[in-house]
């Protein structure tokens, strides 16, 4: 168990949002050569949800933001403290304080976070810090990504694995605490394997000045080492939140994993011997929505009924840096 002082985490809401607009993989066949049965057997994935160019990062994540406000029945102006996770803001300088404005979250500070796929897991570790400090009691997360934008809509290896979206969460301060155990970990040395880099080319300005200017580059991705890192790193770190928690995998409800690929999904839930229903999976539907996945999966089944107050659900996160990480808690207060 963490030693904490202050109070204890709970999550008391969750909202999610998505594009209006889905593609199925019939239609992306169209685009690039490849098929529904490649797609369907390879990733698992049916269908994705992409961003209109009237969706922005910013509209969907308030929309998630207000149905978690909703459901936790926190006012925006309760709020002290909102983390977006994204690697896709709108602006380089941070999207998260124009979902404060559009909100009306007056009384919060708004930043956002970037840890790709991890995400979500991250900025929930994150903020549980603020509250078990007892510096801030009411905390707005959001994971978000329009991945749509970076897509290099050529690429088959690549284009057909992600989609835009968006979830988000409240967690408040609590006197039983339901953030059980936690374990992050981030690995630069493999983080050529998924990159959305910056290239620029040389300019002079004056004298010896010269900078790079340009702009972003699509995503480039090894799927095999991406593959052989998650289903190898993904069932270790849930193992050490879960002995941080002194639980074990028999005690979880939920495998909520980032809904990457039903193939990595099913592989760690293997490894790790949960069944196959209590792994969460709605990414058939959306495809990998990145920092989205988690937040947007849990939302789903929450409001399905599927997961219960008190549950115990143990979530994680894996992609670029690379980094990887997974939080145990119990949904509710
Ligand atoms: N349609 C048809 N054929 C395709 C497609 C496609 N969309 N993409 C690749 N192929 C072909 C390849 O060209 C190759 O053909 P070849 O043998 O003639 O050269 C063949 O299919 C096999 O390609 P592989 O890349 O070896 O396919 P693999 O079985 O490894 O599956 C996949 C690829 C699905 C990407 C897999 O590696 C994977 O799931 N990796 C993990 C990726 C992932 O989840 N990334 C995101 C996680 S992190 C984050 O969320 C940002």
């Amino acid at each position: 168990m963490h030693q904490f002082i202050g109070a204890g985490v709970a999550v008391t809401g969750s909202g999610s949002a998505a594009p209006s607009l889905s593609l199925d993989n019939v239609g992306l066949s169209q685009i690039v050569e490849t098929s529904d049965e490649w797609i369907s057997s390879r990733t698992g994935i049916q269908q994705r949800r992409l961003a209109t160019p009237q969706e922005t990062l910013a509209t969907l994540a308030t929309e998630a933001s207000r149905s978690a406000l909703a459901m936790a029945e926190v006012e925006p102006q309760e709020i002290d403290l909102i983390i977006l996770a994204t690697s896709t803001p709108d602006d380089l300088f941070g999207t998260a304080s124009k979902v404060q404005a559009e909100l009306g979250a007056v009384n919060a500070v708004a930043f956002d976070l970037t840890a790709a796929c991890s995400g979500f897991v991250f900025g929930l570790v994150t903020a549980s810090q603020f509250i078990r400090t007892g510096v801030y009691r009411k905390v707005l997360l959001i994971g978000a990504d329009v991945l749509s934008r970076w897509v290099d809509w050529s690429d088959r290896r690549t284009c057909v694995l992600f989609g835009d979206g968006a979830g988000a969460v409240v967690l408040q301060a609590n006197d039983r605490d339901r953030l059980l155990g936690f374990e992050l970990r981030s690995d630069g040395s493999q983080n050529s394997c998924l990159n959305l880099a910056y290239a620029g080319q040389p300019r002079s300005l004056v004298g010896e000045h010269a900078i790079a200017q340009g702009n972003y580059q699509f995503i480039t991705m090894n799927g095999q080492e991406v593959y052989r890192f998650a289903v190898k790193r993904v069932p270790e770190v849930i193992e050490k939140a879960l002995h941080r928690a002194s639980l074990s995998t028999e005690d979880l409800d939920w495998l909520l994993l980032h809904q990457a690929n039903q193939r990595i999904l099913d592989a760690v839930a293997q490894r790790l011997k949960v069944p196959s229903e209590k792994v969460v999976s709605n990414l058939a539907r959306y495809g990998n929505t990145s920092a989205a996945s988690i937040p947007l999966a849990l939302d789903e089944y929450v409001r399905a009924g599927k997961i219960q107050p008190g549950q115990t659900i143990a979530a994680s996160g894996f992609g670029a840096g690379l980094t990887w990480g997974a939080a145990i808690f119990q949904w509710g207060r």
